[in-house]
C-alpha cells in the first residue's frame, strides 16, 4: 500500500520527514524531504501532502521538526516562545481540515511540559508523539474499515469522491479503508472514482491507489455520477471528511454535497467515513466551518495549458458542506452513528 509520510534518521543524528509529492502522482513518484517546520508548512499549503488526517500527522511532525531546529536553545522560556511561532506557522497553512488543529493541540501540552529538558530529549519526545499520532490514525482507519465494511452488501458497487485513502491518512484510508475492509472480508467490491475537479484527487490519487491494490476501479468525471446512479450501477456512496460539525453537517471536497443530494434522489445510502479527530464538537453546524478558497489557476488551467479566457472571474472553494439530513451514517473508529446519534454522543444536539 502506498505511504504518504515517513521519517528518516540521518547520519548527523537529525530526523527528516519525507512526503510523497502528491502533486505529481501518478506520473512521477518524487519524495519531498522536510528538514524544518517551515518546509513542512509549505508542503501542507502547497498540497505536497493533503487529506485531513495526513495534514494533521504532517503538522505534528512539523512541530517535532520545529523543536529539532531549536537544538541551540536551552532556555525553557525562549524555547516556548519559539515553539509558539512554529505552531502559528503550521496552523496558518490550510483552514478547513480540523485534524490540523486537533494534532497541534495534542502536541502543545507536550512541548510546554518538556521545555526545561535537554534539546535531544525534547526532539525525541515530540517525534515519538508525532509517530504515535500516525500509528494511531492507521489503527483508527482499520476499525473504520471493519465497522464500515459490515454496511456493504456481498456485491458492493461503491462511488467515492476525492481521495480518502492511504495517501490522505497515516495509512489504509477512511472511505478507501471501508473498501479495503470489504475486500479483506471477502466481498466483491467495484469502485467508481469521481475525477474530482478541479484538483483531480480522484483521477490522480484514488485511481492510482486502488489500481496499485488491484481493487477494480472505474474513473468517471464528476458530472457522470447522476447517470451512473440512475442506471443502478451504484449501491453505496462513501466519502471522507475534513470537518464534521456537532450536528453532523460535514465539510468534504467540493462536489460532495451534490453527490449526497443525488444519492438521496436515487435511494442510495450515503456514508461519511472519518475518525473522531475529524469531528469538531466546537463547531455547532456546518454554517461556521471555514471553507478554503484556492487559486483560480486550478480552474483555468490544466497543467501549464490555459483552458479559460485570460482575466475570467473564478470561484474556487475547495470544500462544500453536506447537510446532516443527507447523511445515512457516519462511520468512525468507535462505531457507526446516524448524525443525530453522533450529536447525542457529543452531548451537543444540532441546532
Ligand atoms: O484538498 P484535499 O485534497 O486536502 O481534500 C481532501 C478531502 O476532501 C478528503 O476527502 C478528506 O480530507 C478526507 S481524507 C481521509
Amino acid at each position: 500500500m502506498v505511504e504518504a509520510i515517513w521519517t528518516v534518521r540521518k547520519e548527523n543524528g537529525n530526523t527528516e520527514v519525507h512526503l510523497i509529492d502528491q502533486r505529481l502522482l501518478p506520473s512521477r513518484e518524487i519524495v519531498v524531504e522536510c528538514r524544518s517546520h517551515g518546509e513542512m508548512a509549505d508542503a501542507i499549503r502547497e498540497m505536497v501532502v493533503r487529506g485531513a488526517p495526513a495534514i494533521g500527522i504532517s503538522a505534528a511532525f512539523g512541530v517535532a521538526l520545529g523543536a529539532q531546529e531549536l537544538a541551540g536553545v536551552r532556555d525553557p522560556e525562549e524555547f516556548t516562545k519559539r515553539m509558539e511561532t512554529v505552531e502559528r506557522t503550521l496552523a496558518a497553512t490550510r483552514p478547513t481540515a480540523v485534524n490540523l488543529f486537533w494534532a497541534l493541540s495534542r502536541m502543545r501540552p507536550l512541548w510546554e511540559t518538556i521545555a526545561p529538558r535537554t534539546p535531544e530529549e525534547r526532539t525525541t519526545t515530540l517525534f515519538r508523539e508525532a509517530q504515535a499520532i500516525k500509528d494511531d490514525d492507521i489503527a483508527r482507519n482499520r476499525k473504520i474499515g471493519s465497522f464500515g465494511q459490515a454496511l456493504l452488501p456481498q456485491s458492493a458497487n461503491v462511488l467515492t469522491h476525492c481521495n480518502a485513502g492511504a495517501l490522505a491518512t497515516g495509512g489504509y484510508g477512511t472511505a478507501l479503508g471501508v473498501i479495503r475492509g470489504a475486500v479483506e472480508a471477502g466481498k466483491s467490491v467495484k469502485v467508481f472514482a469521481d475525477e474530482t475537479r478541479p484538483y483531480l484527487q480522484g483521477a490522480r490519487l484514488t485511481a492510482y491507489e486502488l489500481a496499485a491494490d488491484k481493487i477494480p476501479v472505474t474513473l468517471i468525471t464528476d458530472s457522470m455520477a447522476a447517470m451512473v446512479m440512475a442506471q443502478g450501477k451504484v449501491n453505496a456512496v462513501i466519502v471522507g471528511a475534513d470537518r464534521i460539525a456537532a450536528n453532523g453537517d460535514t465539510a468534504n471536497k467540493i462536489g460532495t454535497y451534490g453527490l449526497a443530494v443525488l444519492a438521496r434522489e436515487h435511494g442510495i445510502p450515503f456514508y461519511v467515513a472519518a475518525p473522531f479527530s475529524t469531528i469538531d464538537p466546537e463547531t455547532p453546524t456546518g454554517r461556521t466551518i471555514p471553507i478554503e478558497e484556492r487559486s483560480p489557476r486550478e480552474v483555468t488551467h490544466s497543467g501549464e495549458t490555459r483552458m479559460a479566457p485570460e482575466g475570467i472571474s473564478v470561484f474556487n472553494p475547495a470544500f462544500d458542506v453536506t447537510p446532516a439530513k443527507y447523511i445515512t451514517a457516519i462511520i468512525t473508529e468507535k462505531g457507526v452513528f446516524s448524525p443525530e446519534e453522533l450529536s447525542r454522543h457529543l452531548g451537543r444536539p444540532g441546532q
